[in-house]
C-alpha cells in the first residue's frame, strides 16, 4: 500500500511516499479501515522536527498521522461495535498518512451522516482536546466567561463552537481572515492578535484555554480573575505568575476517548459545531500540506485524501 513516511528527523525534505505492507490486525479489539482521509496535527510536524524526542519517542522510518476516517475492511476477534463496511473516523496514534491503518475499537466512532470523509478526518483531536480543556479539566459553566487564544485554529474553533453551546460568553483571539471565522463560530467578541492588545481590552475572565503557547501565554494571566484558570495545551504556564495573579495554571494533555468525545460528536450531529476544513492535498502532497500548516494563518484543519480513484 502506498504511505508517507519520515526517513528521519528534519525539515520536510524526510517526508516520502512509500510502498509498504497492509498492516494487520494485531489486537482482537483492533478494526483494519481503509483510509480515505487522514487530518494533519502540529504535533506530526513537532514528531518530524525532534521536539518530541523525550515525550513521544518514535523509531525511524516512521509512518505519521493520529487520526483517520474511512471503511472498516476487517475485524479482530474481538470487535463487537464495528462490521465490514461501516463508515468510521478513529484515533490512531500513529500511521494514518496511509491507504490502510488499524486502531481499536474504543478509539472509533461511526462517521455523522452528513459529515465528508474530509470533515470526519477533522473532528476527533479537535472536539476530543476541546472537551479535556473545557469540560474535564476547566469545568466551563453556562454565564462564564471564556477566552480562547487561537479561536480560527483547528482546535480553538472548536473550542469557540462548544463554549458558546454551554452557554458561555466567548471571547476569541485570531488574526487575519480568521477574526471573521471566529465570529462564525459564534464568538461574542473576537480580538485581532496582531493590531490589538488583549491585556487592555479584556478582564474577568473565568477560564483562559492557550492554543498558541508562546511569550504570549504570560500576557494572558492578567485577564483573569482571581481564582480563574489559565490551561494551555502547549507549553506548561507559569507557576510564578499563577501565584502572583492568584490564579490555577496547567498544562492539559487531552484525553480522547469515544467516552469524551460524547458531547462533540453531539453538537457535530445537531448542527451546532461545524468542523471547518482549511485546504485538502493528495497524500502524495503530505510534505506541502505539513509546510502549508507551518507557515500559519491556516484557520481550521489540513487533510490528506487516501485511496482515492
Ligand atoms: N496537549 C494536547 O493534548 C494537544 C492536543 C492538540 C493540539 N495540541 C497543540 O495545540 C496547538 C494548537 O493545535 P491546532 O491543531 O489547533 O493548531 P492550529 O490549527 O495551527 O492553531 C493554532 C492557532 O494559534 C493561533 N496563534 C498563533 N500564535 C498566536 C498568538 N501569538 N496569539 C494568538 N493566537 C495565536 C493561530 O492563529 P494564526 O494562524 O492567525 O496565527 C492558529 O489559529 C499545537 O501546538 C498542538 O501541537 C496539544
Amino acid at each position: 500500500m502506498k504511505a508517507i513516511q519520515y526517513k528521519d528527523y528534519g525539515s520536510s525534505d524526510v517526508i516520502e511516499l512509500v510502498e509498504v505492507p497492509v498492516p494487520s490486525i494485531q489486537n482482537k479489539n483492533d478494526v483494519l479501515i481503509e483510509v480515505k482521509a487522514a487530518g494533519i496535527n502540529p504535533i506530526d510536524i513537532k514528531i518530524r522536527k525532534g521536539f518530541m524526542k523525550a515525550a513521544r519517542p518514535v523509531e525511524m522510518p516512521f509512518i505519521p498521522g493520529g487520526e483517520a476516517s474511512g471503511i472498516v475492511v476487517a475485524v479482530g476477534d474481538g470487535v463487537s461495535t464495528f462490521k465490514v463496511g461501516d463508515e468510521v473516523l478513529a484515533l490512531t496514534k500513529t500511521s494514518a498518512y496511509a491507504a490502510y491503518v488499524t486502531a481499536d475499537e474504543n478509539s472509533v466512532l461511526l462517521k455523522p451522516q452528513g459529515l465528508t470523509f474530509e470533515e470526519a478526518a477533522s473532528v476527533f483531536v479537535n472536539i476530543g482536546t476541546a472537551q479535556s480543556v473545557l469540560f474535564t479539566a476547566g469545568k466551563l459553566e453556562k454565564g462564564q466567561r471564556v477566552l480562547i487564544q487561537g479561536g480560527a485554529g483547528a482546535v480553538g474553533g472548536a473550542m469557540v463552537q462548544m463554549a458558546k453551546a454551554a452557554g458561555a460568553y466567548v471571547i476569541a483571539t485570531a488574526s487575519g481572515q480568521g477574526v471573521e471565522l471566529a465570529k462564525s463560530f459564534g464568538a461574542d467578541e473576537v480580538i485581532d492578535y496582531k493590531l490589538q492588545k488583549v491585556t487592555s481590552l479584556v478582564k474577568d475572565i473565568d477560564l483562559v484555554a492557550d492554543n498558541a503557547g508562546g511569550e504570549t501565554q504570560q500576557n494572558l494571566f492578567p485577564v483573569l480573575k482571581p481564582g480563574g484558570k489559565l490551561l494551555s495545551i502547549v507549553i506548561p504556564p507559569s507557576q510564578a505568575l499563577a501565584e502572583q495573579y492568584k490564579v490555577t495554571a496547567a498544562f492539559v494533555a487531552s484525553n480522547i476517548t469515544s467516552e469524551t468525545l460524547k458531547n462533540g460528536i453531539e453538537l457535530l450531529k445537531t448542527g451546532k459545531l461545524k468542523p471547518v476544513v482549511s485546504r485538502v492535498f493528495a497524500l502524495k502532497e503530505a510534505a506541502a500540506a505539513q509546510d502549508f500548516l507551518t507557515a500559519g494563518g491556516v484557520n481550521g484543519k489540513v487533510i490528506l485524501t487516501v485511496n482515492e480513484d
